[in-house]
């Protein structure tokens, strides 16, 4: 169904008395403006209308009379509209981009014949590294001996020394743009460069305002697409000895983020669709944002890309700390190929050499050396290895020069850079911080010479000092790379997003490495850098479908079978390193580890690579899927079930979802498979159906999400396939949070301009900005939420909150029962008097007060969605938001809220 969005502004203005409550008053007032529904562009649509060629009789015409015929209609309707853009890709994309005078006209553009769909603009945010370390440069004189882990993980690096590496292969970025200059990405751009093309479509000062387009789409202001880049197609034989996964691919780069901003998807189809017509193989998106659903416009076109047989590969989002039904759009995209991200097993890092003392090297957390030439003494600022806030203050005056020494300081307390400062303005030039106890990693030092040590060699050169022993270092510039074991290493990235959607589908669907890459970066902002995030791990599986398309073709089959045949010969990931524990959910991890040398040379195809029950009230228990042998030999296979964890996706006893880690269950579902053992003559497909039964006796209100694999074995090989299912039905989750736990109050509620909560019959001039606000939470994605004036005395049972207020308790008032005799007026039987708003295929809202954490909606001035004037007089709100798989034109399938009575007074 199409979305509504009125020309009521959707604003923060909202304080709050927060006692007790999560969210704090001083937080709310700083998020103002940073929330609003599913973060897009008000008034501004995108409509796709049906190719010229199906439309009846217009079969002659050109797709361009589609476009007119279009606007003759919304004219002839006296629809007040601009054209941003045009779309003419028949087969993906037809339509426009408008900016409707009045946004509640989206439904009249609906019933415009040849009118496929019209969508709302989303906003997608620019993207984030979770980690961001610029290296030192060129002049950096170390290499490190290994840098090429992620392809040993994967099997890449024996692809390459078979002399694989994506030659003929095109691949469309589409990014913040491509430092080209970069010699490691070919120094150059054009026909004959690494970078063959592409185009900017957004200019340097875009910060999602018009944007400035130019044929060009280099980046040297931001980076992140050069390090994606990089991942792809970093020429070998450079200084830091990394490359690229098809180093012989060549890249088209598409520009749709300016420095910082973010950039709507309008902009992003219209990068898509350029990609299709210059001939791309493979185009990857290393964006996105919290979605939840499979129906923005890009998703949507995404989807329809991959369908003709191009590999489209989308980050499955950074959003792992929040847990359970948080995939990002536009990774969601059906037909797409999402990518989790796996931490690397080592993180490369040097050691320091001790001298004057019998001591092993210690290992400092820097990828590359200190630029250090000859042997330091040891200062230290404290003796005390148990200090709490050593440097904190300014060092007292006895303190010597410290520029001739490298000193040695106690984490805790103050921030790393006031530490260094402290010891700056003592001369120190080089610092080496010990850990606390808060665990080794990288630290932001600024601009200093500085970063951890672990505590065990930070105690011990303490107290070598404080004894007076006479302790150096020094920092060899070559040969002292380490490849640190990282505790993390080989696990999924904590910060990878979870699935499924709230519409079910298998999100993300493989991982690639992701945390702790080493990748080149725009030369002015130091020409290589190590990041971390989901968009580290999907440039990696474009890489890897690049190398596939080079051995076995570019044809619409091979690019149609990429997900499932890297699915089904992927590598299997644990939740943790502990043993006994289960299989990192597939809700998380996928179908595993890409396992590129094995998806390349399989003779044997296992398909689907996606077993989906869905929840239990739309249940497919039999499943069933083929194993072929594509070899020349006979193959003899055992069948088997190997689970992991079940998802436990709300916080028991509430409605609120478990934030990440999501915690995980041993009370697996049950497999009851056709065969156990079956052999495969050269070209024979063997069927196999699985009997798949949720597991048992487990909380309901977590609302358990159970996955795992279907292992086809033997001695020498093995295939697998995921399934996913839910332990409940999703029509049983609580959509709108109807607690007092984030505000203090109880949920829905209504706010005045100051933020205090109203209770009570109050009038509104809506002069100023004395108008009233909603302020809701939704504790799970809604496709459809409705927000309408009613009569102050309609009789309505509603869900949530039925509390008293200045007339009669709602529920002791009179109510009707469904069904009703439907009036003209009225929308799943409940009579409105006009629609104030609505939004469809919401996603949730977080707990975190970044500016996920909650939505309002202000009605700033007396008016109805479609701009007509609300006569002065009595009314309530009525609130009401369809749970997932309800049927939108039943009442009993929505939540529903009422506001007090509220007087328009204008
Ligand atoms: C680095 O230091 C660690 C810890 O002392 C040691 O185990 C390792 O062998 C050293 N490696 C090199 C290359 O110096
Ligand atoms: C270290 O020594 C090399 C060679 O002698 C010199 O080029 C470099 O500038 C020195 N670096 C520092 C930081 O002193
Ligand atoms: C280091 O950072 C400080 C503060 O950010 C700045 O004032 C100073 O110029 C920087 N120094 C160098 C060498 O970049
Ligand atoms: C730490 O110990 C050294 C060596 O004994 C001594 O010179 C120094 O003064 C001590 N520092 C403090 C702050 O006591
Ligand atoms: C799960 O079931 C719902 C309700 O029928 C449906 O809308 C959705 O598409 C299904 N999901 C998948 C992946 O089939
Ligand atoms: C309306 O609510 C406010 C704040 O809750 C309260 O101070 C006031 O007395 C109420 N007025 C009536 C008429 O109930
Ligand atoms: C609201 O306005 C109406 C109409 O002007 C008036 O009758 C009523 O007393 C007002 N109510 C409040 C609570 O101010
Ligand atoms: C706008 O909506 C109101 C309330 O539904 C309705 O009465 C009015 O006729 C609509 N106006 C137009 C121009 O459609």
């Amino acid at each position: 169904m199409l979305p509504t969005v009125s020309s009521v502004f959707v604003s923060l203005v909202l304080a709050g008395h927060a006692l007790g409550a999560k969210f704090s008053q001083s937080a709310i007032s700083q998020s103002i403006g940073a929330a609003s529904f599913g973060n897009t562009v008000p008034n501004k649509f995108i409509v796709e209308v049906a190719d010229a060629g199906d439309i009846p009789g217009k079969r002659s015409l050109d797709s361009r009379t589609t476009h007119e015929q279009l606007y003759d209609f919304m004219r002839k309707r006296d629809l007040g509209f601009t054209v941003e853009k045009e779309f003419n890709s028949p087969g993906l994309f037809v339509g426009s981009v408008v900016t409707l005078s009045d946004g509640n006209d989206a439904a009249k553009v609906l019933d415009i014949p040849g009118v496929q769909a019209i969508r709302p603009v989303k906003l997608i945010p620019a993207p984030r590294p979770v980690k961001k370390h610029i290296v030192t440069g060129l002049d950096d004189p170390q290499i490190p001996p290994d840098s090429e882990s992620t392809h040993i993980l994967t099997g890449v690096d024996k692809l390459h020394a078979e002399g694989i590496s994506g030659d003929g292969i095109k691949i469309g970025i589409i990014d913040t743009g491509i430092d080209f200059t970069n010699p490691f990405l070919g120094g150059g751009f054009g026909p004959g460069f690494k970078v063959i093309g592409g185009f900017d479509f957004v200019g340097d000062n875009f910060r999602s305002n018009t944007p400035v387009p130019d044929p060009i789409p280099l980046d040297q202001c931001n980076g992140h697409g050069t390090h994606v880049a990089g991942i792809i197609g970093a020429n070998p034989g450079n200084p830091f000895n990394i490359s690229g996964v098809a180093f012989n691919a060549s890249i088209n780069a598409y520009r749709i983020f300016g420095c910082t901003g973010d950039v709507g998807d309008d902009i992003i189809i219209e990068a898509l669709l350029q990609g299709v017509k210059d001939g791309n193989h493979i185009l990857t998106m290393s964006l996105g944002g919290a979605d939840g659903w499979t129906e923005s416009s890009s998703s949507v076109v995404s989807s329809r890309i991959a369908a003709t047989g191009k590999i489209v590969t989308i980050a499955a989002g950074n959003d792992g700390a929040k847990g359970s039904w948080y995939t990002s759009g536009p990774g969601n995209a059906i037909n797409a190929i999402s990518v989790a991200s796996l931490d690397n097993t080592v993180i490369p890092l040097q050691n320091a050499t001790v001298h004057g003392v019998q001591h092993d090297p210690i290992t400092y957390f820097s990828t590359f050396p200190f630029p250090v030439n000859g042997t330091l003494p040891i200062f230290a600022t404290s003796n005390d290895t148990t200090v709490v806030d050593d440097a904190c203050d300014p060092l007292p005056d006895d303190t010597p020069d410290l520029s001739p020494f490298v000193v040695i300081i106690r984490r805790g307390t103050c921030t790393f850079v006031q530490k260094l400062t402290n010891v700056a303005a003592k001369g120190g030039q080089v610092s080496l911080i010990y850990d606390n106890g808060s665990g080794f990693d990288e630290i932001d030092v600024g601009n200093f010479t500085a970063t951890l040590i672990q505590e065990a060699d930070g105690v011990f050169l303490v107290n070598e000092f404080a004894s007076g022993a006479s302790v150096s270092l020094s920092f060899p510039q070559s040969g002292a790379s380490f490849e640190f074991p990282d505790s993390a290493g080989g696990l999924i990235s904590s910060f990878t997003s979870f699935g499924p959607t709230n519409d079910f589908f298998f999100k993300p669907a493989v991982a690639a490495p992701g945390g702790n890459i080493l990748s080149t970066f725009p030369v002015p902002l130091g020409t290589f850098a190590v990041l971390s995030g989901t968009s580290m791990a999907t440039p990696f599986i474009a890489g890897v479908s690049a190398l596939l398309l080079s051995v076995k073709g570019t044809s619409p089959e091979v690019g149609l079978s990429a997900r499932t045949l890297l699915e089904t010969t992927a590598q299997r990931v644990p939740s943790s390193h502990t043993d006994g524990d289960p299989l990192q959910t597939l809700t998380q991890q996928g179908a595993g580890l890409v396992d590129a040398f094995k998806a390349i040379h399989a003779d044997v195809i296992v398909s689907p690579g996606e077993l989906i029950t869905n929840d239990t009230a739309h249940f497919k228990s039999l499943q069933t899927f083929s194993v072929k042998n594509i070899g020349k030999t006979t193959k003899s296979f055992k069948v088997s079930h190997v689970p992991a964890g079940t998802a436990l996706t709300f916080q028991p006893g509430t409605i609120f979802p478990a934030d990440g880690p999501v915690p995980l269950s041993t009370n697996f579902a049950t497999v009851k498979l056709s065969q156990t053992s079956f052999t495969v003559r050269p070209g024979q497909t063997q069927e196999i159906t699985a009997r798949i039964t949720p597991p048992t006796g487990l909380d309901p209100t977590t609302f358990p999400v159970f996955s795992g694999f279907i292992e086809i074995s033997n001695a020498e090989e093995s295939y697998q396939v995921s399934y996913l299912g839910l332990a409940g039905a999703l029509k049983d989750v609580q959509v709108v949070d109807d607690t007092d736990v984030f505000f203090g109050v109880n949920l829905p509620v209504l706010t005045d301009a100051a933020g205090n909560f109203i209770t009570n019959t109050t009038n509104f001039t809506f002069v100023g900005d004395d108008a009233p606000t909603v302020l809701l939470r939704l504790t799970f994605g809604t496709p459809k939420l409705l927000f309408d004036l009613v009569e102050p005395d309609i009789k309505l049972k509603t869900t949530l909150n039925q509390r008293s207020d200045d007339l009669k308790p709602v529920a002791d008032r009179e109510v009707f029962s469904f069904p009703n005799v439907a009036k003209s007026g009225t929308f799943a039987q409940v009579r409105t008097l006009g629609s104030l708003f609505e939004a469809d295929f919401q996603p949730r809202n977080s707990d975190e007060d970044d500016g996920t954490g909650f939505n309002t909606l202000t009605i700033s001035s007396p008016e109805f969605a479609n701009g007509t004037t609300i006569p002065n007089g009595s009314y309530r709100i009525l609130l009401r938001a369809l749970k997932v798989t309800g049927d939108p034109t039943k009442e009993e399938d929505f939540e529903s809220w009422l506001s007090p009575i509220i007087g328009v007074d204008a």
